[in-house]
Formats: C-alpha cells, structure tokens, sequence
C-alpha cells in the first residue's frame, strides 16, 4: 500500500544547497579535497566563554524545561543590549527565547498570517520563509529585486505589490543571499508604509553584528514597537548548533505568541540559554568581534577576485558573509555552473535557484564563512574553471 502525504509536500522544495553539500562531502570521504564556499555557518567555534558557560549549565544540572518565553535572565540581557547596541528602550516582556531564528520565522509566520493571506518578500531571499508560509497555509508574495534598490524592498516596491489579501511584509537586513542592507532611509519608509497599511512587519536582523560599512546598522525596533524582529545567536554569536535565538513582538501579541510557544516548542534548550548568557560577556564580545575582522578582509578579498575574474556584483555587500555574484558572460545557467564545478572543479558554490525564481539562473552565492588561505585555493581553482 502506498501512503499518502499532505499535498503542502508538493509546494515545499528541498534546499538545494543541502544536497549540494551532501555532494561535496561525499567527494570529500572518497579523498578529494573540496573548498566549501556554500556553507551558510561561520567556520570559527562557538566563542569559548559560552562553550564553558555550556558545559558549566550540564554540570549544575541546567537540563529540565524552562518557562516557554525563555529564562528571565537571557531576556533581560537581551533588553540590556538593545540599549547597549542600539539606544533601544525593549523590555525583556516583549522579548522571546526561540529555537534559532528559525523558530522565531515560523512563530511570527503564526502569529500574523492566515490561511489563503500573502506576505510580501524579496526575489531573492531566503528559501525557508515561503516555505514556513506553505506549511501554514499562506503565501510567499514574492517581489523581484534588482541591483537597482540594493536587491532589497523600498516604500514604492511594498506599494505597487500589496495585494487585496497581503497581510504584511517580511524583510532581512543583513540579507541571505546578497549580504545587501536597508538603509536607514529606506527602513523608516517602509515601517510607514506597513504600519498605514494596519499590515504586519517582520524584519529578520539574524546578520546584524556581521555589518562591515562605517555607517552603524540600525535595528527596526527603533523605528517602531509594532514590528516583529527576528534575531538568533547563530551567526555573530557563532552558535550554530545550539539552536537558539529570539524575537521581538510588540506588547500586543504577547500573550499570543505565549500559547504558540507554549504549545509548537514547550521552551527552547535550556542548556543552550544558559550557555548564551555567556555571549554578552566582554571576553566573548571580544572574541566575536575579532571574527568579523576576519569576515570583513575575506569579503574585501573575494570582492576584488570575482570582479576581477568577471562576476558581476553592482552591490557592495555590506553585512553577513555571502556575495551574490552574476556569472561571467558564457557560462550557462546557475545550476549547471554550481554542478560541474563541484564535480570538475571541487568547489562548492551555492546556486541562485535556491533563493527565488527572478533571474535566478544568472546567480550564484558565494559564501565566505571559510579561512582565507580556503578561499585562495577556491580563486585559483574558480579561475582554471572559467578558463578552461
Ligand atoms: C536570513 C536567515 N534567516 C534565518 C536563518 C535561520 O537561522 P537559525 O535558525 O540558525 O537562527 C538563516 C540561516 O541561514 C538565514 O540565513
């Protein structure tokens, strides 16, 4: 007998980079040395005072449930560097503890979106949001972004693609893939544009921390206490695996976000939020931030390669570590590219068609979350693919 499964099944697409990966590691057991440049987690450890802080909660015996929203302790230091960080008044109230940003996604997807509604989002982005949104029962609004608006949504774009049944608008700055920022400007238009629309606006801030221009990145809490902001101590704080991150709600959907929390996750790890206490110390700032020196001389590195070798990247990215590049003239479409210049080649590179569907096949993202003597060998090996 055949089972059958929900139809969403056939809506949600695999993550290609997955596969890719799985690929690249395949080659790599069977001895062939492979230059990971689709990775999307940073390559240092996690910083060593929340690794002993971890290891120090199991020891104490940091290992039953924890209150839903997080322990009071992590919540309040998050407030504490919101106004640290960002001169931003949050009360740990309206902060939730979640597992990654990746829960915080789906719980804000929950909490805003109904069955048959429409969140708009940029093409590209990341792939996970649309499908948070099939699994629910709603839609990814998909809107084409080009070099032109930084490959990011302004005021005019969230305008002319609001739809009858458009609920909100889901932005990340920092973005995956194209590392691009909104700028101060272009937020403060948006959050007008949302709110006078009584529509709901989700930023995903999970790169932040991971910006590399003078200009100081600004969250969209201090735009406005009604948007919903996503963070996660995956990527800055370089803790991948412990699976934790939060979110901010406006007062109102406190109570709402409560029962989803209570009832999707029980609590995030508590292992890890007692580890992530750690991650405000000055001894792991520090750490951190010596890793995004490293990050911001491996992007100014493969930025100059890549033009040089005849990508095309109008966009300075400015924050996470991806560079969303167009291929050279002549060399076929994105997949194809990705594929044998893993097979041929041994490196890996994640193709556009795994962010959206605009121009897609012209793309690809090059993830720099590798060591730099990595990316030199990367270079040299891209370099005989292309002339070869
Ligand atoms: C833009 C963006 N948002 C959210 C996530 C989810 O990250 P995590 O669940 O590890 O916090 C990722 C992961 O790569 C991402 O790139």
């Amino acid at each position: 007998m055949a089972l059958k499964y929900a139809d969403r099944l056939d809506e949600i697409q695999p993550f290609r980079v997955m596969k890719l990966l799985a690929r690249a590691n395949e080659l790599q057991a069977l001895g062939r040395p492979i230059v990971h440049m689709e990775v999307g987690e940073p390559d240092f450890p996690t910083p060593q005072a929340i690794v002993e802080a971890g290891k120090n909660a199991i020891s104490d015996g940091r290992t039953k449930y924890t209150p839903a929203e997080g322990i009071p302790e992590l919540r309040r230091a998050i407030s504490t560097f919101y106004h640290a960080q960002y001169n931003a008044d949050v009360p740990a109230e309206r902060i939730f503890i979640t597992a990654g940003g990746s829960g915080a996604l789906l719980m804000a997807i929950a909490l805003t979106m109904n069955v048959g509604e429409g969140l708009l989002m940029s093409d590209p982005g990341y792939p996970c949001n649309r499908h948070f949104l099939t699994t629910l029962g709603a839609h990814a609004q998909l809107v084409p972004v080009t070099a032109d608006t930084g490959y990011q949504l302004n005021r005019s774009l969230v305008a002319n693609s609001w739809q009858s049944n458009s609920r909100g608008v889901l932005l990340a700055s920092p973005s995956n893939p194209t590392g691009s920022v909104i700028c101060e400007a272009d937020m403060a238009d948006i959050v007008d544009e949302v709110m006078t629309r009584q529509g709901h606006l989700i930023v995903d801030e999970i790169y932040h921390g991971l910006d590399y221009s003078d200009e100081k990145l600004r969250s969209a809490v201090e735009f406005s206490d009604q948007c919903i902001v996503v963070n996660s101590f995956s990527k800055y704080f370089g803790m991948t695996g412990w699976r934790l991150g939060w979110m901010v709600v406006p007062e109102s959907a406190i109570s709402g976000v409560e029962k989803l929390a209570q009832n999707l996750f029980i609590c995030p790890s508590s292992i890890a939020q007692y580890a992530a206490l750690a991650a405000f110390s000055e001894e792991a700032r520090s750490e951190m931030d010596r890793n995004r020196s490293a990050f911001k001389q491996r992007r100014d590195y493969l930025l100059r390669e890549l033009k040089a070798l005849g990508f095309g990247i109008p966009v300075e990215p400015s924050g996470a570590f991806y560079i969303y590049a167009q291929l050279p003239e002549g060399c076929g479409n994105s997949e194809a590219f990705c594929h044998d210049l893993l097979e041929r080649h041994s490196v890996a590179v994640t193709p556009g068609t795994d962010f959206g569907y605009f121009d897609a096949d012209r793309y690809v993202r090059f993830s720099y979350a590798q060591d730099i003597d990595l990316l030199r060998q990367g270079i040299k090996q891209l370099k005989q693919a292309l002339t070869t």
